[in-house]
């Protein structure tokens, strides 16, 4: 039974036929129920389109928790998002500069001693260090000193059996050996490579591979899509053998290779929504549809592997259903609310997506009707930007991006929301892809900055690019999987 709606005044259709409107930034009340000329009051030059400044114009009128809270939401953001909030700091899209120094501040600042309160997240030290680093490199600063540091503290982590650990004599997990071993590829160079015990690794990798061809997170842990993905990273940057050692649970099942079955793993945990879950039952959540396609990118070229595993067109409806307007940011799942970190949790999976709509290289044409596929843009790349710039950020002496105005900044939002914003501001390609049938040579992905239409931020505000896969920079991706490709065995 449809759900009864009132539709606020003026009516959906007319906020959708005045894309622009001006908006003052000192009123705070840039409601959807205000007529043009309360709305336009006090005129300045800030242009913002009315459809991240004004309240959602259809509205359900069965108040649930979740309700109440989606609309306190709204009403949380649309200071930020119609300039009220910055007025001196806001361009002529209504768009506050990025504040580099303060967010570099805040991050180094996170790579420095913590009070005694932060136990709790001794275990997820590698997160840190991967979090601060990547988000570092993402705004331009000098992460090579932190070289020596990075390598002395990763290398009590790594257990003899292989992998490495949140912290020393911590049993190894997947989720910290692929920050930690991303973290050592950020900083790069020799000694980073040699300190990772590939042999070991390896070993340990195929001890975690589950006869059903997905990986559990530990020994004995979790088996779930953070595992396909974070060991497909690990076998893929550090160019491990895919063959599968005979003490692995996976080999009494018949599994020879550690890629065996793990796409059509993947592919089960694709819901009725289309997004993916944890694992196969559960609910479609942004994160880890994330993990699930970064995987199935590393397995084949997107154009394969995707809509091989999955259906494309359930997932793309899901993905999209994601952003919400006037938020501009996106939601990690059905009726939740909007979150800076899905900015790369759902944003990393467009460029994967689009990579899967443009099909091979070479051939990118749609035969049946002749029409060139050129997929580049399949959310409101805007909206996003708006959402990042206007409300993630803390503009006050702390720095650091958060998950919205409410929260506070920390480590992983401030990675994730600034690679979501990358993402936004560039354009992907896969510029040549692997040929069919291997999984272990990698597709050559090339960025632009994005460019269509008018650009609501300022040109010194776009900042670098990270892999759409691997999530650090490209080269940083080119160096060490040439390194280790330089190796034969271990
Ligand atoms: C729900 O949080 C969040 C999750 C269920 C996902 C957590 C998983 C990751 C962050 C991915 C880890 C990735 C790797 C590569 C290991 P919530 O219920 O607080 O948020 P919500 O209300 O937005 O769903
Ligand atoms: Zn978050």
């Amino acid at each position: 039974m449809p759900f009864p709606v009132r539709l606020n005044k003026p009516s959906s259709r007319a906020v959708f036929q005045r894309k622009f409107k001006r908006v003052d930034p000192k009123d705070s009340r840039a409601t959807g129920a205000m007529d043009e000329t309360t709305a336009f009051a006090g005129w300045n030059d800030i242009y913002i389109p009315m459809l991240f400044t004004t309240m959602p114009p259809i509205v359900d009128e069965l108040s649930t928790n979740t309700y109440k809270l989606q609309q306190k939401t709204v009403e949380e953001c649309l200071p930020f998002l119609n300039g009220q909030e910055h007025p001196n700091k806001c361009n002529q899209h209504g768009v506050p500069q990025l504040d580099r120094q303060n967010h570099a501040q805040f991050l180094h600042k996170q790579l420095g001693n913590f009070p005694p309160q932060y136990l709790a997240i001794d275990a997820s030290r590698p997160w840190w260090f991967y979090w601060c680093l990547a988000a570092l490199s993402l705004i331009g600063e000098d992460i090579s000193v932190y070289t020596d540091r990075m390598v002395e503290t990763a290398r009590p982590l790594q257990n003899p059996g292989g992998g490495f650990g949140g912290g020393f004599g911590q049993m190894s997990h997947l989720a910290t050996s692929y920050a930690t071993v991303l973290a050592l590829m950020l900083v790069g160079g020799e000694e980073s490579y040699e300190m990772i015990d590939r042999r070991t690794m390896w070993k340990w990798l195929c001890s975690l591979k589950q006869p059903d061809g997905g990986f559990q997170m530990a020994v004995g842990g979790e088996e779930d899509v953070r595992g396909a993905y974070c060991a497909a990273v690990i076998v893929s940057l550090l160019n491990l053998p895919l063959e599968l050692s005979q003490d692995s649970p996976a080999y009494a099942a018949g599994r020879r290779s550690l890629f065996d079955g793990l796409g059509e793993w993947v592919g089960k945990c694709q819901t009725f929504e289309g997004g993916m879950s944890s694992m196969p039952g559960l609910e479609a959540h942004g994160a880890y549809t994330f993990c699930a396609l970064g995987c199935l990118a590393i397995l084949d070229a997107p154009h394969r592997s995707l809509p091989r595993y999955l259906n494309v067109r359930r997932l793309v409806s899901w993905l999209s259903s994601r952003q919400y307007a006037p938020e501009g940011g996106f939601g990690g799942r059905t009726n939740k609310v909007v979150d800076g970190c899905y900015s790369h949790w759902i944003g990393g999976c467009w460029p994967l997506v689009e990579a899967a709509l443009n099909g091979p290289p070479a051939e990118a044409t749609n035969s049946s009707s002749g029409h060139k596929v050129d997929v580049d843009s399949m959310y409101s790349r805007d909206g996003l930007i708006r959402y990042i710039l206007c409300c993630c950020q803390d503009m006050s002496k702390r720095g650091g991006l958060r998950d919205k105005p409410s929260k506070l900044s920390d480590a992983y939002h401030t990675c994730y929301v600034l690679t979501g914003l990358s993402s936004a501001q560039h354009q992907w390609r896969v510029s040549s892809s692997r040929p069919e049938g291997s999984t272990i040579d990698a597709d050559e992905w090339i960025v632009l900055p994005y460019l269509e239409g008018e650009q609501i931020f300022d040109e010194d505000d776009r900042i670098g690019t990270a892999h759409p896969v691997y999530v650090i920079p490209k080269h940083k991706v080119d160096d060490a999987r040439n390194y280790f490709r330089s190796k034969l065995g271990f």
